[in-house]
């Protein structure tokens, strides 16, 4: 039985695959069309399904499971007065022309689908589920229970009281992007003072049972320009911070507040779960989940013993969710009882394919095939020398984190590292650190953990004798990826021959691309992102390309914006390009930029 999931129209398109019980693939289409967060019907990532699971046609398809209600949506679009048409059937007819399908469609309501992608995923045989987002159809805040196959809301906080959206507007207020930067204010709270936490904590209301309700007088969730009313600005005196203009301190100290009054929100409503769940288990998912310091403090100070994250809980997950709660519906059976494993459920590439790309392209790579060992001393070499690599290997990831197939990877030792990957490799802020990644064997020599960390989804306190200024951030912690020889096992020998040489069990690992990209999917789109960054050396499977062997044209076609002087560029370009320049030119570019309205 072959069952697709999918998340579409809003933000980031995903389509996922479980056949026959078994998550086969999963991946969000931006990887295939390069722009991030492609909104568009998930066509490319339907096709990769189809050819992960045995090259499948669309006939094989047994049903397309939806991960929101089209008719509940529109009813709290028309209440909003946002809907741009009337007509619910739509997501599904354009699936179905999309994808070129006949059978059955399924919808399942939002806030399941996101913790139906969590708990169905934990391996928990029952557990209470807790799902925060923005919005979906109403409910903004869920608590359920999920048993065996089944799978109950309990309770649901409705919009526009959004924990969600609070976060999100406080993150436009501070410039940043709607629906893309959380994380960024998340990464800017610990260099603040918590002297807003008052006035922040007045903007929201705890109530009974699992209720609150946000003081609406300060949000505007009805327009595209932004978020928040002229007296939030009042309330925390001072102005939305200019876009890329400089961070100050007054933003810091917001930011901070930010992050407090939303842990405080959380860890009481997580407590109140608890008292009517009767678990031990706690599945967390929804946008919200994301915030990995927040996923902290409930796995520390909350009342669960056992914390299960859903890797991709924004709303890519939740097609997980919607396939998991499709299999449900047509076998009677949960699809697995086990834990996900690991996560590299894209695209991945043979060492033949890649080395027929680099003769063709005229690339002089360093050639390790059959000889592993020494790839591994080869790049442990370029790392002792401070180099940056971009490390492909294997399926790509899913979800927002590089966990070892399309990283970038460096020396956490080195006190230069991390302003060097912000600014000349990713081309981002300078304020934030890097994620790092460890051998689970050491684990608890570096980090004060407890337990493993495999999808990142956790920040905790760096504890090492060594001093790795590039992953530790202000506040002493780290967003930390523990390694499983399992499931990562290349990954894992690299960490293994970088501990041998230097004592060192722990690299910098973050996601391959660099700013406004989604990350690499392709050996290609790897190549050009070296080309097109201060990335030293790529490996790219058993092939080592060090950045004096991208040829001069290669570089030229990796700059090569789209703009009006395209194509008399395009003739300069070399013979071996000629109608072969899509694979090699960047991005068309990302989403408009502005607030990202939840239509
Ligand atoms: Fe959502």
């Amino acid at each position: 039985m072959n069952i697709i999931g999918v998340s579409a129209f809003y933000h980031e398109s995903t389509c996922c695959l479980i056949q026959d019980g078994r998550l086969i693939a999963a991946v969000p289409e931006e990887r295939f069309t390069r722009v991030k967060y492609d909104r568009r019907a998930p066509v490319n990532a339907f096709r990769y399904c189809l050819e992960a699971g045995g090259n499948l046609s669309p006939g094989d398809i047994d049903c397309i499971a939806y991960y929101e209600d089209p008719v509940k949506k529109l009813a709290r679009q028309k209440a909003m007065g946002l809907a741009e048409h009337e007509d619910t059937d739509k997501p599904e007819r354009d699936l179905r022309n999309a994808f070129g399908v006949d059978c059955p469609f399924i919808a399942f309501d939002h806030h399941l689908s996101h913790a139906a992608g969590s708990f169905y995923f934990s391996g928990f045989p029952e557990a209470a589920v807790f799902t925060v987002d923005g919005v979906g159809e109403w409910a903004t805040t869920t608590y359920g229970v999920g048993k065996g196959k089944d799978l109950k809301i309990l309770e649901e906080v409705h919009f526009p009281h959004s924990i969600g959206l609070l976060y999100s507007a406080v993150t436009d207020f501070l410039g940043f992007q709607v629906l893309s930067d959380e994380y960024k204010v998340m990464g800017l709270a610990p260099y603040g003072k918590p002297i807003f936490v008052d006035k922040i904590q007045s903007l929201i209301q705890m109530g009974d049972k699992g209720q609150f309700k946000l003081n609406l007088k300060y949000f505007d969730f009805s327009q595209a320009k932004r978020m928040f009313t002229d007296d939030l600005a009042v309330l925390l005196g001072t102005g939305q911070r200019v876009k890329e203009s400089e961070v100050g301190q007054i933003h810091m100290d917001i930011a901070k507040s930010l992050q407090v009054v939303l842990e405080n929100t959380l860890l009481e409503k997580v407590r109140y779960l608890h008292t009517i769940a009767e678990s031990e288990n706690l599945c967390l998912s929804g946008g919200v989940s994301l915030n990995c310091v927040a996923n902290r403090r409930i796995h520390r100070e909350g009342p669960f013993k056992n914390i299960f994250v859903q890797p991709a809980s924004g709303d890519s997950g939740s097609a997980l969710g919607a396939a998991a709660l499709a299999h449900i519906k047509l076998t009677g059976k949960r699809h697995s009882e086990e834990r996900i494993p690991h996560v590299f459920l894209g695209p991945g590439y043979e060492s033949e394919t890649i080395a027929d790309l680099i003769t063709q392209s005229g690339i002089k790579a360093h050639d390790f095939r059959g000889k592993e060992a020494e790839l591994l001393e080869a790049i442990v070499d370029r790392l002792n020398e401070q180099k940056v690599i971009g490390w492909f290997h294997g399926r790509m990831e899913f979800g927002p984190r590089a966990l070892g197939a399309r990283s970038i990877i460096a020396d956490p030792r080195d006190v230069t590292m991390r302003d060097r990957l912000n600014a000349l490799v990713k081309k981002r802020e300078g304020f934030r650190p890097f994620a790092p990644v460890i051998l689970e064997a050491h684990m608890n020599e570096h980090m004060d953990i407890g337990e493993t960390s495999r999808f990142m989804t956790e920040t905790c306190l760096v504890k090492s004798k060594l001093d790795l200024p590039a992953i530790t951030h202000v506040d002493g912690s780290a967003r930390v990826q523990t390694v499983d020889p399992q499931t990562s096992p290349r990954f894992s020998r690299l960490l293994e021959a970088f501990n041998r040489r230097t004592g060192c069990p722990i690299l910098v690992n973050t996601s391959f691309n660099v700013r406004g990209e989604p990350i690499v999917c392709t050996p290609e789109d790897a190549i050009r992102c070296m080309a097109n960054s201060q990335i030293d050396s790529l490996v790219l499977e058993d092939f080592i390309i060090d950045k004096a062997q991208i040829p001069a044209f290669l570089r030229k076609a990796a700059q090569l914006a789209p703009g009006p002087f395209r194509d008399r560029v395009e003739s300069d370009l070399h013979p071996l390009l000629s109608g072969n320049l899509e694979r090699w030119r960047p991005a068309e570019g990302v989403l408009p930029e502005g607030v990202y309205t939840f239509v």
